[in-house]
């Protein structure tokens, strides 16, 4: 199974901190933000590696983390031309992939949880995909998942009015069809490619499985509040 860590996007939500670095690079305690994902990944066994920035800041993520080797790793590199989402950021993985299972981690996502088990038994399974969850206060913010007999129907991203307050945290294991579900993509109303779209093709195919985390969880890049909660996090372990 190979790893691809998304880090583009503007980081708008960070900004003024964002205006001239990318928010991948921030610090989160004592480190900068993406070494959190790269060190998920490899603690789980995954040290084929593509990490996709956006243009302007790509330069950057090759001098602070050059070929892996650091990481025990090897890392390969893309760049998101346009900030079109996750979904387009992840097409351009195609083929570093070359037809292998997947897990693709957001490059904000900070996890306690080690994922080598479960990249096991997915890298064992014949298809499908894997999403992982995490209750939350404030599901408006986040993907949702609804469950009903221990499957999930339904995600919907940053619901007004969501119905549970489990958040699909952005941590995806996908088999090959991601590649043409990606294809099919039309933008949402925020003009993005949404990875949730990507998801609920496989909740409707009844491929898809979950696995709620025990750990902490920090989308980092949310907002002020959560940077600074993940740092105490991070700092607090
Ligand atoms: C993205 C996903 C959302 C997910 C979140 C996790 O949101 O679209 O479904 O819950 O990451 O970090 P974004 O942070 O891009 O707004």
């Amino acid at each position: 199974m190979k790893g691809i860590i998304l880090a583009g996007g503007t980081g708008s939500r960070l900004s003024p901190l964002t205006k001239v670095t990318n928010k991948h690079l921030l610090p989160v305690y004592n480190k900068p933000m993406i070494f959190y994902p790269i060190q998920t990944l490899v603690s789980a066994g995954i040290t084929e590696i593509m990490i996709v920035s956006g243009k302007g800041h790509a330069g950057q993520f090759l001098e602070l983390l050059k070929s892996g080797s650091e990481f025990g790793a090897n890392f390969s590199y893309g760049v998101q031309e346009e900030a079109g989402g996750i979904a387009q950021a992840l097409g351009l993985c195609r083929d570093f992939a070359d037809s292998e299972k997947i897990v693709v981690i957001l490059g904000d996502n900070i996890i306690e949880d080690n994922l080598k088990k479960s990249a096991l038994e997915f890298g064992g399974r014949k298809k499908g995909a894997k999403v992982f969850l995490k209750e939350v206060k404030n599901p408006q913010s986040y993907g949702i998942a609804e469950i009903k007999e221990n499957k999930i129907i339904r995600i919907v991203e940053k619901p007004a009015q969501p119905k549970t307050n489990l958040a699909v945290i952005g941590v995806y294991m996908f088999d090959e069809q991601v590649w043409n579900v990606i294809d099919g993509l039309k933008p949402s109303a925020r003009g993005e490619m949404e990875i949730t779209d990507v998801n609920n093709f496989y909740i409707s195919k009844n491929e898809m499985e979950y696995e709620v985390l025990n750990g902490f969880w920090g989308d980092a890049g949310e907002s002020f509040d959560s940077l600074f909660e993940a740092a105490k996090l991070v700092a607090g372990k």
